[in-house]
This record gives structure tokens, sequence and C-alpha cells, in this order.
């Protein structure tokens, strides 16, 4: 079941404006990189995010002293996962979501801290309808996935 998820997401994130059906079938579904128009938005949601995490007693102690680093990854590999330039797979390879977070106790708080963050980021960064539904069904599901400490996480040792 995760090993299904698991490839599902790692496969939408792959999806790109190639995988969209030509336009002479007169339906072309659009990237949320083009919905939103662009690099632009996602920088803006990459810095409130980062803005909130900075002030968060749970998640700051998670990340290096500076949040720049964590910065550039976190808006190349929106970037890339929203459909547009894919230089995280350059710089970075295979997201591996799942196994990278593996070092980081993250719980149903620490995922509730992130997911909030993460919706007021895009709300704040002003992303209008049907990309901010698609980004906020994005973020519950992608968080929930990631949660490895506690409760009854069959796969914490994944
Ligand atoms: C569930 C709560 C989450 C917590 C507490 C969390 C925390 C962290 C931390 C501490 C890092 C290391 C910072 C760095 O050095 O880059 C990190 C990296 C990263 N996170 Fe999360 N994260 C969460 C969810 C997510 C979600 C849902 C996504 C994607 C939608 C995501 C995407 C990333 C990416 C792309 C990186 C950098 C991976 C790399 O290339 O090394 N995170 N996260």
């Amino acid at each position: 079941m995760r090993a299904r998820l698991c490839s599902r997401l790692h496969n939408a994130a792959e999806a790109g404006p190639k995988t969209t059906r030509e336009s002479k079938v007169g339906y072309t579904p659009q990237s949320i990189y083009e919905l939103i128009g662009g690099e632009a938005p996602v920088a803006a949601i990459v810095d409130a995010f980062y803005d909130a995490v900075a002030d968060d007693p749970i998640l700051r102690p998670m990340y290096p002293e500076s949040l720049e680093a964590p910065k550039r990854r976190l808006y190349l590999f929106l970037l890339q996962f929203f459909g547009g330039p894919r230089t995280y797979l350059e710089e970075r390879g295979h997201p591996r979501l799942r196994m990278r977070h593996f070092p980081f106790a993250i719980d149903q708080q620490a995922r509730d801290h992130w997911l909030q963050h993460m919706l007021n980021a895009v709300d704040q960064a002003g992303i209008s309808e049907p990309a901010r539904s698609r980004m906020y069904e994005y973020f519950e599901r992608s968080s929930a996935f990631l949660i490895n400490r506690g409760g009854d996480d069959a796969s914490a040792q994944n």
C-alpha cells in the first residue's frame, strides 16, 4: 500500500506538461506550473513557508542553522513537481522523499505544523483556484505520507 502510494507520488512528481494530451482532442489539462504562471508564485510560497518554520518551536530544531539551502531544495522540488523545470532532478537526483525524511522524527504534531504553515503559505502567495485546491490536496496527502514516528505507522521501519 505504502509502496504503491510512494510510486504514485513519485510518478506524479515527474508528470509535467509533456504528459498532457494533444490539443486536437480538445482537452489539455494544464500543469499547476502553467496555471499559476511560472516560478515567482512558487518562490513566494517557499518564502512564506520558511518564515513560519523559522518561528516554529517543533519544526525549527529539525532544520540546519541556515535555512537557505533547505529553501532552495524545496523550491526546486516544487517547481519540478508542479510541472516546471527539472533542475531538482539534476541537482539532487530522484526525490525519495520518505527516505530523505526518515532522519527527522515526523509525528502527527510535526506533520500538522508543517501542513498548516504550507497551506497558509499557499494563501499568502495568493494562489487562486483551481491551482489552490490541487496544492491543498497534494500537501495534505504527501505530508501524511511522510509521518514516520508514533501512532500505528506500520512502515516506520522503512
Ligand atoms: C510532514 C512534515 C514534514 C517535515 C517535518 C519536514 C521536514 C524536513 C526537514 C527537516 C528537511 C531537511 C531540510 C533540508 O536540509 O533540506 C526536509 C527536506 C525536504 N522536504 Fe520536508 N518535511 C515535511 C514534509 C514535506 C513534504 C510534504 C514535502 C513535499 C511536498 C517535503 C519536501 C522536502 C524536500 C524536497 C526536501 C529536500 C530534500 C533533499 O533534496 O534533500 N517535505 N523536510
